[in-house]
């Protein structure tokens, strides 16, 4: 796929011009230009009631004749509702109908028109990642003929002048990073547990080296696992056949002398809970237990895409959570790499028990900031549902810069509390703390186990076991928060 601007109308030429129109039959002026060109038709069409514009409603007119051989029609909804969200509604809408069209190449008009939201790197930015979202694939392992692939091969995106269709060139290059970010962390979520293992992820991660020179991967086996006194993330592995990996990833696109961010990303490759086993309804959803391993090396791929001038490490503990003769038990207690003493009351908040090692580690690259990215808990999809991520952090500025990226790119999160009153949850008569801190407010209790481990430094946790993956007819990885990670990254600079 190719993404170009636009910024006159008299060069247009087009196998299917995108227009939008707000619910009531007002036309955006590049809708109105490109009427022009349309002798007036779709203003007919509105007329005679074939069209209103109600928000994601669509409607093709094929064949026509002159230098737009296409236009589809997107409704925007009400002109005095124009919101961030209506403008991906109607984008994605129309990015999946133009898909399902013989036509090679489009010309996009949601892009040229203001938006009291949107400016046009946001505006340009959003196509980008939602026509590419819309053209995404599950690597199935269906035996049957493959669906035909989209023919589409080219878009342009219109503008209102050249400053905005430089600024939009500029949007283009993040947008398409992020889209091949996505796309990594989704096909590693959408695998299956059998194929996608800790070995396939640190695999995944030299081959995302190999194929950028600024992105350097280094894959830790158990036996350094074990010099390094990881007690925490290998008591995790101990039930399981697989090995575990400690999966390093660095970033480096600016100065050595400069500061990493770290990201630290959850990679449960199978979460069955262990000897606290999980109920067998959906357990086969435990396979996107490594969303969070899949969102850090996606948003180091989108980096290298659009060539960051930045550094960044990426940091994943994988391993798998089985029960088994030499997995560990409720009441064992264990010693995590920072010393403090772990009673392990529940064998499946194992999320926590891998993070805590990984973050410890982190503290050899001098981070400027921390960010951990887990599907964490189940309290948190009760909080928050799939539509935000949870987000707790010991430190405003960078909280606020989170729910910012988040609101910006579309991928949201919200904060929730720490505490010390939360934490006494954790308190445990044999160890320096338990590994689960009862019924309520378990999203925050969790968060609070990994606040204990994070002492000195700026830290954020991303609790993502809500936004990672949908279910029902549109069972799959969704890829977040990579538009939300990488966002915030790209304002580092
Ligand atoms: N991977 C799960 C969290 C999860 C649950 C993500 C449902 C997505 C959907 C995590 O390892 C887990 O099992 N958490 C437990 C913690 C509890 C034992 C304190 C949970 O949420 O039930
Ligand atoms: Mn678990
Ligand atoms: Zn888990």
């Amino acid at each position: 796929m190719q993404f170009t601007t636009e910024s006159s109308f008299s060069r247009i030429r087009s196998a299917c011009a995108i227009v939008g129109i707000y619910d009531g039959g007002e036309l955006p002026e590049s809708t109105t230009r490109i009427d022009e060109m349309l002798g007036g038709r779709v203003h007919r069409i509105i007329k005679a009631g074939d069209f209103t514009g109600r928000l994601g409603d669509t409607l093709l007119l094929p064949d026509l004749e002159g230098r737009i051989q296409r236009v589809l029609l997107v409704g925007l909804g009400p002109a005095k509702a124009r919101s961030r969200r209506n403008f991906r509604r109607a984008m994605s809408q129309a990015a999946q109908v133009l898909l399902k069209t013989p036509a090679t190449d489009a010309l996009l008009g949601l892009t040229h028109d203001e938006h009291p939201d949107l400016d046009a790197y946001y505006r340009a930015r959003m196509a980008v990642e939602l026509i590419s979202q819309a053209r995404y694939r599950i690597p199935d392992l269906k035996s049957g003929r493959k669906p035909k692939a989209p023919r589409l091969e080219r878009v342009s995106l219109l503008a209102a002048d050249r400053t905005r269709a430089a600024t939009m060139t500029k949007a283009i290059l993040h947008g398409e990073g992020i889209a091949a970010g996505s796309a990594v962390a989704k096909d590693l979520a959408n695998l299956p547990p059998n194929i996608c293992t800790p070995t396939y992820l640190g695999k995944a991660a030299l081959a995302l080296a190999k194929s950028h020179r600024k992105i350097h991967t280094r894959v830790l086996a158990e036996p350094e696992l074990k010099r390094l006194k990881m007690g925490s993330l290998l008591s995790v592995t101990s039930g399981t056949a697989e090995p575990a990996r400690l999966i390093v990833v660095e970033y480096r696109g600016a100065a050595a002398a400069i500061a990493p961010i770290a990201l630290v990303g959850k990679g449960v490759t199978f979460d069955s809970g262990g000897i606290s086993l999980k109920d067998p309804g959906g357990m086969d959803e435990m396979k996107f237990d490594m969303s969070g391993a899949a969102a850090v090396l996606g948003a180091v791929k989108a980096l290298a895409v659009i060539n960051a001038p930045i550094n960044v490490v990426a940091i994943v503990p994988a391993c798998e959570n089985m029960p088994g003769g030499k997995a560990t038990k409720p009441g064992d207690i264990v010693t995590s790499m920072a010393g403090l003493t772990i009673e392990v009351l529940n064998t499946d908040a194992e999320g926590r028990l891998i993070l805590c090692d990984a973050l410890t580690y982190s503290r050899r690259f001098k981070p400027s900031a921390v960010i951990d990215v887990a599907t964490l808990t189940g309290a948190c999809v009760v909080a928050l549902g799939q539509h935000l991520s949870g987000l707790m952090s010991n430190d405003d500025t960078l909280a606020a810069e989170l729910v910012a990226a988040g609101t910006r790119s579309g991928d949201p999160c919200w904060r929730m509390p720490l505490g010390e009153e939360y934490q006494e949850q954790l308190k445990s008569n044999f160890a320096d703390l338990a590994n689960v801190g009862g019924r309520e407010a378990g999203a925050v209790t969790a968060a609070c186990f990994l606040w204990k481990f994070v002492d000195g430094l700026k830290w954020a946790h991303l609790d993502i076991a809500g936004s990672a993956w949908l279910n029902g007819a549109q069972k799959g990885s969704t890829g977040r928060p990579v538009s939300l990670l990488v966002d915030y990254l790209l304002a580092q600079k």
